[in-house]
């Protein structure tokens, strides 16, 4: 095998070349020098558990995936073979790898899980894979990626948990404790890394350097469930010699957290151990132990909603360096919290993502000097500031400004977003917060010294770092801003765990608005480590009756007194693993949440009773829909004792499903009779033989239709009903249950122009309205801001919540047409089904899938189509041509015809369908009147 790593054995046959010529001629150029055109694939993006080369993972067989690259068509792998090897010589050399599959017949590329020993804690390992393609290619990874274990048992921690001399009084804001210890490192290190957790949030500095560019370390978990623990390579940071390490704790989620201000206790505590690797083979660790020092410093109080307040006179320059002299400082004491709780982090680390520069600084009419930045966003403003020692600035943020043009921060309820500056004097100086986040598009500043200029504050956008997998484009710019404001809301509102909303009190992982807004996220960026962290948060947090709290992590149960069970939130619990299946092939994530989903699904089993009716519980109902003060129509009201039995049959019918996928035959057999059984009860009980459901609402009727809870023939009667009464209102009435679905069921029944009646409709309520509203977020409530420029409830009224953005998925999948293949998940088998209407000129969209990227874009000109499509190696699609004739369909130049990637065609009524491999194709014709 080593001989051909690399190399490529096969050259592209001539005929194949003078195709790519006509198409890919920049591919030609850049092949120029070998003599004729030529694709040459390539394996890249190598990722194990979603991660590239991760460390500190604590999975033990962890899922392996690759994507091919190459312009070809219709290319597939036919074989892999994957070894495994302890370092990264071994790979190609003779020495007997840690395992080898192989060749294995078989095309899976991706969650292909590690088959070999056992590893040990800490041991990494290197990895290479070699495939066999359809075309007779033989290629093989060029860079060896690896993975490396966390610690796998408790024992692993020989560190003890420490905390600060000094017990703060919970009552009341302390400075936050920083934590130092000096150590030696006798020479010649050949690999160091540290370990390392807190109780509250820390900054890690080893001699005056950051460990790593990861913050809100060490993320927000179950905290006395669950408690990641970092891994950071710490090789290049020490030196010879006399070294130290210096630790910033913070309250961040721990201590003060949610409108009830959640404490998980009152002690900030570290654990720590740096592990140095000799070159000699000898092993030395540093753990945190009674040997440390505590003191305090700048930072008077950094609390997530209320901002910080920082002394710049009290820093303690070189704490972080050797030969810093802490004699003066306190000492610190062992703590006895436990650490076999202590897990791996999954997930994606939060970082600064991007910066941005304000728009403008203006006067208010109230006096205040204001920085617009020109979009909402999350994270904080880092400014330069020149001035005498002493002077205080004050920073207050805000979304939104009211119809003076005063900043308007009402909304934040009793969030603060303050930041508090008091200059060192001397030289300039330059800050940015460190243990909070403000959602914010406007800062007002007072106490600058001197002028404010626009250079001398950046916006630094901070979020989970999740790669973007969308693009999403139309020639009407109204639906490309709803679109930026779609994403903007994903990127405010994926710090770690899935919030509602970034700027009030709150901020936390209510399960509804995650589970609305799932499917889009999953398209627009790779979520799928920051779902599996959080998932099992849900797990661990899933209550004993097997209801599942209002938000995750849970800060709302007391005991006795559980906050969850509620319809459509709850529900996440089975609707976004079985999401996450459906986007990255993910059959483990179903294994792993196999259990909560069907104890959830008993749960409501339970409540709903003998006649499959679940009424008569408290749930949040169809929140936020359309309401007016008429006395004759107070609103769309959906009854709650619909939504629950359609929530529980949607609930039921995927557990039904993901039990089929994991041959779990009983339960399959059992889950779909229940099915059955809700189904008849929910007609029964709320659907008249003339196809009025309930109340007769968008919500009820989009429901009962999404959730295939009708019989046959009333299906069109209630899509007809349901399209009456959007053309009757003439606008959306659905809240945060109906919204993500809408759309959805009035395209599938045939109501397009009902759909995009909905989509372009530029009057409250709207997707559109906010946006003419000079929106850059998704707003929580249709009318957040009302045309007068008056605001809406204060006190639910973010302008910063993802939930409606739901209606992203249905743009992508049915306006660009990229839909998924339920049967064939993970985008291995992909549908394209764009649809023009709607007014548009053109729509273009792509998505990163685990294979790679899959596209289409199409164009119209008068009567004429064009559509480019381009599938990843290593799958395939069925296109739908709509209104289109076979006979007059030409493919890049020529009438369609089964030939260079494109594996069968058929007229299907009004459509062609075309059966495509990989590769890029154009298709041309004129639409059927
Ligand atoms: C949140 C919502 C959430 C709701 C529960 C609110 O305070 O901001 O988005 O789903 O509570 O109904």
């Amino acid at each position: 095998m080593a001989k051909t790593i690399g190399s490529r054995q096969r050259r592209m046959n001539p005929r194949k070349s003078i195709f790519c010529f006509f198409f890919f001629s920049f591919v030609l150029l850049a092949n120029f020098d070998e003599g004729y055109a030529q694709t040459i694939a390539k394996i890249g993006q190598l990722k194990c558990e979603y991660l590239r080369n991760p460390i500190g993972i604590d999975v033990k067989r962890p899922r392996l995936s690759w994507q091919i690259q190459s312009d070809e068509r219709g290319l597939t792998q036919v074989a892999y073979q994957i070894r495994v090897a302890r370092s990264e010589a071994a790979l190609s050399g003779k020495e007997v790898p840690v395992s080898d599959t192989g060749k294995v017949s078989s095309s899976d590329s991706i969650q292909i899980g590690y088959s070999g020993p056992d590893l040990r804690s800490g041991q990494r390992v290197y990895w290479q894979v070699k495939v066999w393609l359809s075309d007779g290619e033989v290629i093989s990874s060029k860079d060896p990626a690896y993975w490396e274990m966390g610690f796998l048992q408790p024992s692993d921690w020989q560190a003890n948990w420490i905390e600060p001399d000094q017990i703060p009084d919970p009552s009341k804001p302390s400075p936050l404790p920083m934590l130092r210890r000096a150590f030696n490192v006798r020479g010649d290190v050949l690999r160091a890394r540290a370990y390392v957790t807190s109780r509250g949030l820390y900054d890690l500095q080893l001699n005056g350097k950051p460990a790593s560019d990861r913050l809100f370390t060490p993320g927000w978990t179950s905290y006395n469930k669950r408690l990641q623990y970092q891994v950071y390579d710490v090789t290049d940071l020490l030196k010879t010699g006399e070294n130290a390490v210096g630790v910033t704790l913070g309250d961040g989620w721990y201590r003060g957290i949610g409108f009830n201000n959640y404490r998980y206790g009152d002690r900030l505590a570290l654990i720590m151990q740096i592990t140095i690797t000799y070159r000699d083979g000898k092993e030395e660790t540093i753990v945190t132990d009674k040997n440390w020092r505590s003191s305090t410093g700048p930072i008077i109080m950094s609390k997530i909603y209320d901002g910080e307040t920082y002394d710049a006179r009290l820093e303690k320059e070189g704490w972080t360096l050797s030969g810093f002299d802490d004699r003066q400082w306190a000492g610190v004491r062992l703590a006895d919290y436990p650490k076999d709780d202590l897990v791996a982090t999954m997930g994606s680390p939060v970082r600064r993502i991007q910066e941005i520069r304000p728009v403008k600084i203006f006067k208010t009419p109230a006096g205040d000097t204001v920085a617009d930045m020109g979009q909402n966003m999350v994270g904080w403003v880092r400014f330069k500031v020149k001035g005498q020692a002493g002077t205080t600035l004050l920073l207050r943020h805000a979304e939104v400004l009211d119809k003076e043009g005063n900043i308007y921060t009402a909304n934040l309820r009793a969030a603060k977003e303050t930041v508090r500056y008091t200059l060192k004097g001397g030289d300039e100086e330059t800050f940015e917060p460190h243990f909070t986040f403000q959602g914010f598009r406007y800062v007002a500043i007072s106490g600058y010294p001197g002028d404010l200029s626009q250079d001398a504050l950046t916006g630094v956008v901070i979020h989970s770092d999740m790669s973007p997998a969308s693009e999403f484009e139309t020639s009407d710019p109204l639906i490309n801003q709803l679109q930026h404001n779609i994403i903007w809301g994903q990127k405010g509102n994926f710090l770690d765990i899935p919030t509602d909303c970034p700027q009030r009190d709150e901020r936390m992982g209510w399960t509804g608005d995650a589970q609305a807004f799932s499917a889009t996220a999953e398209f627009n960026m790779d979520v799928s480590a920051f779902y599996t962290k959080w998932l099992k948060d849900m797990a661990v947090d899933q209550l004993e009756s097997g209801s599942i709290p209002h938000v995750i992590p849970d800060i709302l149960s007391r005991p006795g007194r559980p906050a969850g069970g509620s319809a459509a939130w709850a529900d996440a619990a089975v609707i976004i693993p079985w999401s996450m299946y459906l986007s990255y092939g993910d059959k483990r994530i179903l294994e792993d949440q196999y259990g909560t989903m069907k104890k959830w699904v008993e749960y409501e089993r339970k409540r709903a009773g003998d006649d499959y009716i679940w009424d008569g519980d408290p749930h949040f109902g169809d929140w936020l829909a359309f309401a007016t003060n008429r006395s004759d129509y107070p609103g769309a009201t959906t009854s709650k004792d619909l939504i629950a039995t359609a929530f529980y049959a949607h609930s039921t019918d995927l557990l039904r499903r993901t039990a089929q996928i994991l041959g779990k035959r009983e339960d399959e057999k059992f889950y779909g009779e229940l099915f059955e059984k809700i189904k008849s009860a929910f007609c029964r009980e709320f659907v008249t033989q003339t196809g009025r459901v309930g109340e007769s609402t968008q919500t009820a009727y989009t429901l009962a239709l999404n959730f295939d809870l009708l019989p046959n023939d009333l299906r069109p009667i209630a899509a007809e009903r349901l399209a009456r009464d959007v053309r009757q209102f003439k606008h959306i009435t659905t809240g945060f249950v109906g919204t993500p679905y809408i759309c959805h069921v009035l395209s599938r029944y045939g109501y397009w122009d009902e759909a995009f009646m909905l989509l372009n409709n530029q009057n409250y309520p709207s997707w559109l309205y906010p946006v003419k509203q000079g929106a850059t977020t998704i707003w929580e409530r249709w009318d957040g801001q009302k045309p007068d420029g008056t605001f809406q409830d204060p006190g639910m009224n973010s302008f910063n919540h993802y939930a409606y953005g739901a209606v992203g998925d249905w743009m992508y999948r049915n306006m660009a047409g990229i839909k998924l293949d339920e049967s064939v998940p993970g985008y291995k088998h992909i549908l394209i089904e764009p649809h023009p209407g709607g007014g548009f000129a053109h729509v273009r969209a792509s998505h990163e899938t685990m294979y790679g990227k899959v596209a289409s874009a199409w164009e119209l000109n008068g009567n004429r189509f064009a559509l480019t499509v381009e599938i990843p190696v290593n799958t395939s699609a069925t296109l739908s041509l709509p209104k289109a004739k076979l006979s007059e369909i030409s493919e890049s130049g020529q009438i369609v015809s089964k030939r260079n990637g494109i594996l069968n065609i058929r007229q299907d009524g009004d459509s062609a369908v075309v059966e495509i491999g990989s590769g890029q194709y154009r298709f041309t014709y004129d639409l059927n009147k």
